[in-house]
């Protein structure tokens, strides 16, 4: 175990811990311990504390992430289908590392989380705020048959898997904005980010990312663009990472298998529900285009449906963004 994780270990329960303990602990000296906790304070953002006579404490404590403990909180249905777990304290983008395990023919059910993303993607080019032990940041890589076709609707019920996850964890009012986002009362919650690999109309491995936002910290919320929120509002406590991601596979792997077979069109109604657009007036953006309607639901195979000045236009999930008009 490296000294970093041992430091973030022993103070990941919000206590003091003293030099000595923490130097008996790791086998480096004192002076030793507050230099690496200044550059772990660094790489990760997280603030430790140093108090003279006490010892040194991380106020407020960090869950880490833990491959056992999302193992035990993922449903038997679900580890049937689960090929791999990878867990990284820091990368550039548990996408691109799924993407490069998929180029290498890892199986449907190849997962990669991750603590701290250093180039967290979100969709359009922009970038996910991806703090160190503050989020959930999980890539899972699928083989389908049917190329792009077959993946019409995918996000949405990569959606509906999210918000069945949440709802098991007591999270309430979770709903979905057309294609990709995880919503609640107007403020994004999380999103996902569709990749794929192979052959466009044969077999292709797609990396589904997911990314939710559980205590992001306050200091960084001018780094988001739109309205946002956490999992901490929203519940108005922590909840457990390793149990939002095993509760997270535990619903998705299963509704992929479905997917591959029945299509969106099972899901449609499901996610008519949770739609929290349908009725608002919406901008959408098509490049430099702008069209303005009213968001109308979601057509068999997940395409939206806006009425407009002209009549009902059809829109599709790759070439539009959609942002609801103040
Ligand atoms: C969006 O723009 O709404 C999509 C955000 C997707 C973020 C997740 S975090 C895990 C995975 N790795 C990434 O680099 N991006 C996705």
């Amino acid at each position: 175990m490296s000294l970093d994780i041992q430091l973030l270990l022993a103070l990941s329960d919000g206590n003091y811990h003293s030099g000595i303990e923490l130097g008996n602990l790791t086998g480096v000296s004192r002076a030793a311990i507050w230099k690496q906790l200044q550059k772990l304070q660094e790489l990760t953002g997280l603030e430790f504390e140093s108090v003279k006579g006490r010892g040194y404490r991380l106020p407020g404590g960090i869950e880490l992430l833990d491959k056992e403990t999302v193992s035990i909180a993922i449903s038997a249905a679900a580890l049937s289908l689960l090929s791999e777990i990878e867990l990284h304290r820091q990368v550039d983008s548990t996408n691109r590392q799924a993407l490069s395990r998929a180029q290498a023919g890892a199986a449907s059910g190849h997962v990669v989380l991750a603590e701290h993303q250093l180039a967290g993607k979100g969709r359009r080019g922009r970038s996910w705020v991806s703090p160190f032990g503050a989020n959930l940041y999980l890539s899972l890589v699928w083989g389908f048959e049917g190329g792009a076709a077959a993946l019409e609707g995918l996000s949405l019920v990569v959606g509906i898997a999210i918000v069945r996850a949440l709802t098991e964890l007591g999270v309430p009012g979770i709903g979905l904005k057309w294609p990709n986002d995880i919503y609640w009362q107007g403020k994004k919650l999380g999103g996902i980010l569709l990749e794929m690999v192979g052959d466009a109309s044969g077999h292709c491995q797609v990396v589904i990312g997911i990314g939710i936002n559980v205590g992001m910290p306050r200091t960084l919320a001018a780094a988001i663009e739109q309205p946002w929120c956490d999992l901490r509002e929203v519940c108005g406590q922590a909840i457990s990472r390793n149990r939002l991601a095993g509760a997270i596979l535990s619903h998705l792997l299963p509704i992929l298998a479905r997917f591959e077979r029945d299509r969106f069109v099972a899901y449609r109604e499901e996610w008519s529900e949770l739609d929290c657009i349908a009725g608002k007036p919406v901008a959408l953006h098509l490049g430099d285009r702008m069209l303005l309607g009213i968001a109308a639901g979601v057509g068999e195979i997940g395409e939206l449906a806006i009425d407009t000045d002209q009549g009902r236009e059809w829109f599709h999930g790759g070439e539009v963004s959609l942002r609801l008009q103040q």
